[in-house]
C-alpha cells in the first residue's frame, strides 16, 4: 500500500466544486490528500465537506495562529510528498511567477522543495491573456509541472482552452510525476507481501480530552504520530487496521479504519465495540483521570472566591481491561506502550506486570529527548522473558521494525499451533 501524500491547494475558481472527488481518486490510488483552501475557494467548497472526505482537517487562513502552533507553512509542505494546485487561478499562477507570498497558499507554495503540479482552470480569454502566458512560461522554468488545461465548455458560457484536466488524468500525471505506477499500487496487496492479511489489529492511539465545562478540559502533549505510524505499517502488512484515536492533528492513515473519540470512556467503548481482535496494540496517551461531573456551563472566574477545586475521579484502564480478558475474548497478544520520564526500565516491566500485557513497549519522554511530539524515537521492548533496546530511529522506522516482530512472533506462533 503506498503511503505517499499530496498537498492539494485549491484556489478560487468554479472547478474547485471537483475538489472531493479529487481526494477521492487519489485516495482509491492508495494516497492520502490534505487540502489548504485560498480565502476565494472557501467561496466553492465546504471546509466542512473536504476535511470529511479527505479525513484531515483543512488549512485555510496563514494568519489562524493555532494553525500556525500546530502545523505552519514550511510543515504543511514537509508533510506532503508533492504539492497539487488544483484548481490554478490566472491569481495564483500570478502569484507563483512573481513569488508573492501573502497567504498560507502562496507562502507554502514558496517555502516548498518538493514537486508541483498545477491544473490551471480559467475562463478562455484570462488563459490566453499575454499576462498569464508569460507567467506559465516563468513557471515552466521554474520546474513547476502542468496538468492541462482542456479544451471545452466553460461555466461563463464560453468555449475554449481554460476547462480543469480530468480528475483522472491530474491523478495519474501526478502518480507519474512521483513514479507512483499504478500496478505499484496493486503490487504492495499482493500475498507476499503481507504477513499479516486476515489479521484484525486493534489499536488505540493520540491523547484523550477529558473535559471541565464546555470550552476547557484536560489534556497531555502526545501527538498521536508514533501510534499513526504503526498502524500504517499494520495496513501495508496486509491487516485490518481498526484504529481508535484521540483527538489528533494528523491526517487518517491511509488503509486505516479510524474512529475518532475524545475521553477515555468513548475510547473504551470504541475497543469494546471492535473486538474481537487477534492483535491489540494500544499506543494512547489515555488521562488517567476526568473530572468528576462536568459543568454544562462554562464556569464562571468568581471575582474573590478564588480558584475552582476540580474532583478527579480515575478513568477505565483500556489496556488492562482488554489484558485481562478470557479465551477466545483476549486478543493473541496484547501490547502496551509505557511512556516514562525515568526510571525508564524498571518502572516499564513493572507496569507490563501489572496491567498483565504480553509486551511492553517503554520510551523516555523527558522534556530533553524532544521524543513527545518529535519524528524519531528510541525504545525498549519488555517481555515476560526478554528485554531489547533498539537505537534511536525514526517513528517510521520503529513502526515498521515492530510490525516486522509482531509478523514474526505471529508466524512462529501459528507454526506452532498446526491445529489452530
Ligand atoms: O499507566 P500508563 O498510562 O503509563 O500506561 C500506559 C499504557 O496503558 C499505554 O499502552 C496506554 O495506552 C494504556 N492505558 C490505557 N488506559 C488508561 C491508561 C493507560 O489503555 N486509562
Amino acid at each position: 500500500m503506498s503511503t505517499h501524500r499530496v498537498l492539494i491547494i485549491i484556489g478560487g475558481g468554479i472547478a474547485a466544486y471537483k475538489a472531493p472527488e479529487l481526494i477521492r481518486a487519489f485516495k482509491k490510488n492508495g494516497i492520502g490528500a490534505r487540502c489548504l483552501l485560498t480565502a476565494a475557494a472557501a467561496q466553492f467548497v465546504s471546509p466542512l465537506s473536504l476535511a470529511s472526505v479527505s479525513g484531515d482537517k483543512v488549512y485555510e487562513n496563514l494568519f489562524d495562529l493555532k494553525d500556525e502552533v500546530e502545523m505552519g507553512h514550511i510543515q504543511l509542505s514537509r508533510e506532503a510528498d508533492a504539492i497539487l494546485v488544483a484548481p490554478a487561478t490566472a491569481d495564483l499562477i500570478g502569484k507563483m511567477a512573481m513569488g508573492v507570498a501573502n497567504d498560507l497558499a502562496s507562502t507554502t507554495l514558496l517555502a516548498t522543495d518538493k514537486p508541483v503540479f498545477i491544473a490551471p482552470a480559467m475562463n478562455v480569454r484570462m488563459w490566453h491573456h499575454p499576462a498569464t502566458q508569460r507567467n506559465l512560461s516563468q513557471l515552466k522554468a521554474d520546474g513547476i509541472q502542468m496538468i492541462g488545461p482542456d479544451e471545452g465548455d466553460m461555466a461563463c458560457g464560453e468555449f475554449g482552452l481554460g476547462r480543469m484536466s480530468d480528475i483522472e488524468q491530474i491523478v495519474t500525471q501526478v502518480m507519474d510525476g512521483l513514479n507512483i505506477e499504478a500496478s505499484d499500487v496493486a503490487a504492495k496487496y499482493t500475498p507476499v507481501d503481507q504477513p499479516l492479511k486476515g489479521q484484525h489489529v486493534l489499536m488505540t492511539a493520540g491523547p484523550t480530552h477529558e473535559p471541565i465545562d464546555p470550552v476547557r478540559y484536560i489534556a497531555n502533549r502526545s501527538s498521536g504520530k508514533q501510534g499513526y505510524a504503526i498502524a500504517t505499517a499494520f495496513a501495508e502488512a496486509g491487516a485490518t487496521v481498526s484504529l481508535i484515536s484521540g483527538p489528533t492533528n494528523l491526517p487518517d492513515p491511509v488503509g486505516v479504519n479510524i474512529t475518532r473519540v475524545e475521553t477515555a470512556k468513548e475510547m473504551l467503548s470504541i475497543v469494546q465495540q471492535s473486538l474481537p481482535a487477534d492483535i491489540a496494540v494500544m499506543t494512547a496517551a489515555v488521562a488517567d483521570w476526568r473530572v468528576d461531573t462536568q459543568a454544562n456551563q462554562k464556569v464562571k472566574k468568581d471575582i474573590g472566591a478564588g480558584p475552582p477545586t476540580l474532583s478527579l475521579v480515575e478513568n477505565p484502564d483500556i489496556l488492562a481491561w482488554l489484558s485481562k480478558l478470557e479465551g477466545d475474548k483476549r486478543p493473541d497478544l496484547v501490547i502496551g506502550f509505557a511512556a516514562e520520564t525515568e526510571n525508564v526500565a524498571e518502572y516499564a516491566s513493572a507496569k507490563r506486570a501489572r496491567k498483565g500485557c504480553d509486551w511492553m513497549v517503554a520510551n523516555n519522554v523527558s522534556p530533553e529527548t524532544g521524543i513527545m511530539g518529535g519524528d524519531n524515537n528510541t525504545i525498549d521492548i519488555f517481555t515476560s522473558d526478554d528485554h531489547e533496546t533498539w537505537p534511536n530511529m525514526s517513528k517510521k522506522d520503529v513502526a515498521q521494525k515492530l510490525v516486522a516482530r509482531i509478523s514474526h512472533y505471529v508466524s512462529a506462533k501459528s507454526n506452532k499451533e498446526p491445529n489452530s
